[in-house]
Formats: structure tokens, C-alpha cells, sequence
């Protein structure tokens, strides 16, 4: 029996994190990157002493009830733990870590992809010249909504809506934003501060939501505060579905008070509300905000360096329960 800690690992993880795990741990792989039910998952952390998992397992009470009681460390390979209960995990004494930082970049790339591909009707152009059905170029022709010089609302002006307030100011944006408190007078750089969401809104060209999924921000945006919205804006989601309303986006995008919509992450992924394919005026990503090489890579790490401080006896630098 090996003497070092055992992980279970939920899905395939980038090689040079699996080096690392092999060489550290009595590590389980997933190699065929099989989505686990959960009492496959459960079954399979059995003895086990940690398990690394992403944000497609979800860890409810219910689950986090079933874990052998020898698992002492969830470390999730994502920023968010909108999947695990963490309530349950702390009654369990079971620790909980998340992979802030490591993704800010990326995500933000993509919010930006999603506010260009949207403004500038990318899908709809992309179809066209796939499917063969362009025919010529027109002053009519597939016009969209200018970026450059608008203003920009951030809904959660953390690590990931900071870095898409520094690109919007690359398309002399004007950022406005909202959070729970204003930034540090350093990191404002001329970015205006709303306590109010209602109060933001009416500012919003475009609004890009980066806030974290929670009971509180569950529908943040409904009917109601879509309304609030100038006409003809543009709203771009690279966090996490819950936190818009289906049902009210698709009603602002049909009736022409938005004029498009970006979006990477949805309620109930990948089986997503069907009127989001149909609708020409939404540009569509498959929760790609944090997948690239480098940023793969650096959460798996960012993960390890949690497991390796819990095995350790310190405490993990992520943790969140
Ligand atoms: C994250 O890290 O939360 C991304 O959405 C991928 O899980």
C-alpha cells in the first residue's frame, strides 16, 4: 500500500498536472474523461483521501453526505463552487478550495469575444459564408453595433471583471460597475461605482456579468431589470447561467429592447433553454472562458498547491469552506 495521500480525480486533467499527481499522490485518473454519476464518483472515492473535481460534478448535501468519511479535501479545478454545498462540506470538516487568479485572462478574453462576436453579429456572418448563402457586400449588409467608445457595465468587478474593465478600455470604453463595495481608489482608473445595480443599468451599452453564482445572485437579471437597460443593448455572460433569467433574456432579445446577446455559460449546461439556437441575434460559446493551454495548466497547479498545503498541515491558500 503506497504511504502517500489518494485522490480521486474526476475528469481528464492537462498531462503535466497528471506528472504531478502521479508523482505525488496514489492518484485514480479518469483517462477516458467519463462524466461520473454521482454514485459512480462516490463508489470510486472510496478510501480515498481527497478528491479534485470540477465544477461538472456536483457535490450536494446529499453527496457530500454520502463521501466516505475519509476524504478531508475537495479542491476544485475551477474558480467557481457554485456545485458544492459548503454548508454540508463544513459540517463534514471537509475542506474546500476553488482556482482563483490562474483563469482572470482567459475569461476575460472570452467576455470580450462574446461582447465583440455579439455587437458585430460574428455567428450569423460565420453561417453565412460556411453555408455558402453570402452572396455580395451591401451598405446594408450585416450591420452591427459599434464597441468602440461605449459604455461598459461590470456586474462583479472582481479578478475577472477587472481585467475585462482594463480591455473595454482598450475600445475606449467607459466602465461603470457594480459590487458590494467600491474598488480601492488605485484600481478605479476612472471606472464609476454603483451600489445599485437599478442605478447602473440605465449607463449600459453593454453589460458584462462576472459576478459569483450564489442564492443571492441567482436571476440577478430578470424581466424587471433588463427593462432598466438602454434599448438596443448588449448583454455578455462568462459566469455562470443562474445568474440570468432565461425566460426575461429570450423575451428582451425577441422583442428588440436588447439587440444581442453573448453568451459562454447557461442555466442547466449543455442542455440549454432551446430558444438561445434559434434566436439569430445571440452568439453562443460551449463554457470555454478559462480553456486555454496555459490557463488548464495553471489551475490544475493552483488546485495541487491546495491539496499539497492540506497534506502538508497548512492552510490551503483557496480555501472557501
Ligand atoms: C470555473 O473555473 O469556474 C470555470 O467556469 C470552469 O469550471
Amino acid at each position: 500500500m503506497s504511504d502517500k495521500p489518494a485522490i480521486l480525480v474526476t475528469r481528464k486533467l492537462p498531462d503535466a498536472v497528471e506528472d504531478r499527481l502521479r508523482r505525488d499522490y496514489d492518484v485514480r485518473l479518469n483517462p477516458d474523461d467519463r462524466l461520473y454519476t454521482a454514485d459512480e464518483m462516490i463508489a470510486a472515492a472510496s478510501d480515498a483521501d481527497g478528491i479534485l473535481p470540477c465544477h461538472t460534478e456536483q457535490f450536494s448535501a446529499e453527496v457530500i453526505g454520502r463521501l466516505p468519511d475519509s476524504i478531508q479535501v475537495i479542491a476544485n479545478f475551477s474558480i467557481g463552487f457554485d456545485h458544492v454545498d459548503l454548508e454540508a462540506a463544513k459540517a463534514r470538516g471537509i475542506i474546500v478550495t476553488n482556482t482563483p487568479d490562474v483563469l482572470s485572462d482567459a475569461t476575460a478574453e472570452i467576455a470580450i469575444l462574446l461582447i465583440l462576436g455579439a455587437a458585430r453579429r460574428a455567428a450569423e456572418g460565420e453561417r453565412l459564408v460556411r453555408s455558402r448563402e453570402w452572396r455580395d457586400w451591401s451598405p446594408s449588409f450585416m450591420v452591427g453595433t459599434q464597441v468602440t467608445g461605449k459604455r461598459l457595465g461590470i456586474i462583479g468587478m472582481g479578478r475577472v471583471g477587472q481585467v475585462t474593465a482594463r480591455r473595454g478600455r482598450g475600445f475606449e470604453m467607459a466602465i461603470h460597475y457594480n459590487d458590494v463595495r467600491p474598488l480601492e481608489a488605485e484600481n478605479q482608473l476612472g471606472a464609476i461605482y454603483h451600489d445599485k445595480l437599478e442605478d447602473m443599468l440605465p449607463h449600459c451599452d453593454f453589460l458584462a456579468i462576472h459576478c459569483v453564482a450564489t442564492p443571492e445572485t441567482h436571476h440577478l437579471l430578470n424581466r424587471e431589470r433588463f427593462a432598466l437597460l438602454p434599448d438596443g443593448a448588449i448583454v455578455v455572460n462568462a459566469a455562470r447561467g443562474s445568474i440570468v433569467d432565461d425566460e426575461a433574456l429570450i423575451e428582451a432579445l425577441k422583442s428588440g429592447k436588447l439587440a444581442a446577446a453573448g453568451l459562454d455559460v447557461y442555466n442547466n449546461e449543455p442542455d440549454i433553454h432551446a430558444a438561445y439556437r434559434e434566436l439569430p441575434n445571440t452568439f453562443l460559446l460551449p463554457h470555454i472562458g478559462s480553456a486555454t493551454h496555459e490557463t488548464r495548466d495553471a489551475m490544475g497547479f493552483r488546485a495541487l498547491d491546495n491539496l499539497d498545503a492540506v497534506f502538508a498541515g497548512r492552510e490551503p491558500r483557496d480555501r472557501v469552506a
